[in-house]
């Protein structure tokens, strides 16, 4: 295939078997390319990737000889999995990718000289990259280019985004971009910004005494179908098909509750990122063993929104 040209006859490794990592193993595999999954010994992902198909190695044996690695393990490990597995099996003008540029951009891995560095980041999770692929679609791309030593590292990002993604959209971008803008966009809108929204409005009708089942289906249950919409057609045509009512109080009552104050939080939010202190942060709690992390997960698992909404779920998708 044309687009994935710059891939073909290359030795390509995955190191990492999770979200991502099985996404552009496997994708990239269905498209014919020649794809080893580098894995650690005794990996609980090992007999799961061997059974979809791809070879696996030892990620030390996955990288030596490999032409094309991109680095699919989580963020906070890949500056010790570089230093102790993949350095000294790179061999000179590999190509290294990234799907995130957290730890090129906040220079926690300094890839060696004569190594090229790309990025190509799914605008998605690893596991919806992989189930929009097997409905013949495919999901946008960022690439970026880092170091450019053999001079075709950008038409590498292209082939190995076009593969991944089903050539559905390419833009490029910078690893400083993609990172700054990723990190704040999961933080304050579509992860931290969503979920505080959902539960302060399950909250606030709970503790007025309404039924909480009620509460699920109108602030969490009801927000896929609305994002539907506006993923498929925008906020004009969402606005087109919810009634004049919704439209009326939409208009009145959202720049209530995200008020200037919240643009100023955003923006402050958005200056941690720039600055590092959000990364330095994130590395300290790592060190930390999760102990904050860990805590926030013990108390969202046993809430009353959890409860209610596994309860809502059996009802909705049981049929
Ligand atoms: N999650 C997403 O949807 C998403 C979206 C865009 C970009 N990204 C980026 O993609 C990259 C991967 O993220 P992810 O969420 O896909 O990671 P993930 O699912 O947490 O990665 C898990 C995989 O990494 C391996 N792994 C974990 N720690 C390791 C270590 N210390 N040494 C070697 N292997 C290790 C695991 O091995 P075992 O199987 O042996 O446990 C497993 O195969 C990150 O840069 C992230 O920012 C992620």
């Amino acid at each position: 295939m044309k687009e994935l040209k710059a891939l073909e006859g290359k030795k390509l490794t995955v190191v990492g078997y999770g979200s991502q990592g099985h996404a552009h193993a496997l994708n990239l595999h269905d498209l014919g390319m020649d794809v080893t999954v580098g894995l650690r010994k005794g990996s609980k992902s090992w007999e799961k990737a061997e059974n979809s198909g791809v070879k696996v190695a030892t990620i030390g044996e996955a990288v030596k000889g490999a032409d094309v690695i991109m680095i699919l393990a989580p963020d906070e490990s890949q500056p010790e999995l570089y230093r102790t597995e993949i350095e000294e099996n790179l061999k000179e003008g590999a190509y290294l990718g990234f799907a995130h540029g957290f730890n090129i951009h906040y220079e926690r891995i300094t890839p060696k000289k004569g190594t090229n560095v790309f990025m190509v980041a799914p605008k998605g999770p690893g596991h919806m990259v992989r189930e929009i692929f097997e409905g013949g679609h495919g999901v946008p791309c960022l690439i970026a280019v880092h170091n450019d030593v053999s001079g075709d590292t950008k038409e590498i990002a292209y082939a190995w985004a076009n593969g991944v993604g089903r050539k559905v959209g390419v833009i490029e971008t910078t690893f400083q971009e993609e990172t700054e803008t990723d990190l704040f966009g999961e933080q304050a809108v579509l992860c931290g910004g969503v979920t505080e929204l959902m539960q302060s409005g399950f909250d606030t009708l709970v503790e007025a005494g309404y039924n909480p089942e009620v509460a699920y289906f109108e602030c969490v249950h009801e927000m896929k179908l609305i994002i539907d919409m506006v993923y498929e057609k925008g906020f004009a045509k969402m606005r087109d098909s919810i009634s004049n009512t919704a439209e009326y109080g939409d208009y009145i009552t959202g720049k209530k509750i995200i008020t200037d104050k919240t643009r100023e939080t955003m923006r402050e939010v958005l200056g941690d990122i720039q600055s590092g202190k959000f990364a330095k942060n994130f590395i300290d709690e790592t060190e930390n063993g999760y102990k904050f992390m860990n805590e926030e997960r013990a108390k969202y698992s046993d809430s009353k929104i959890e409860a209610v909404g596994s309860k809502m779920r059996k009802m909705v998708f049981s049929k």
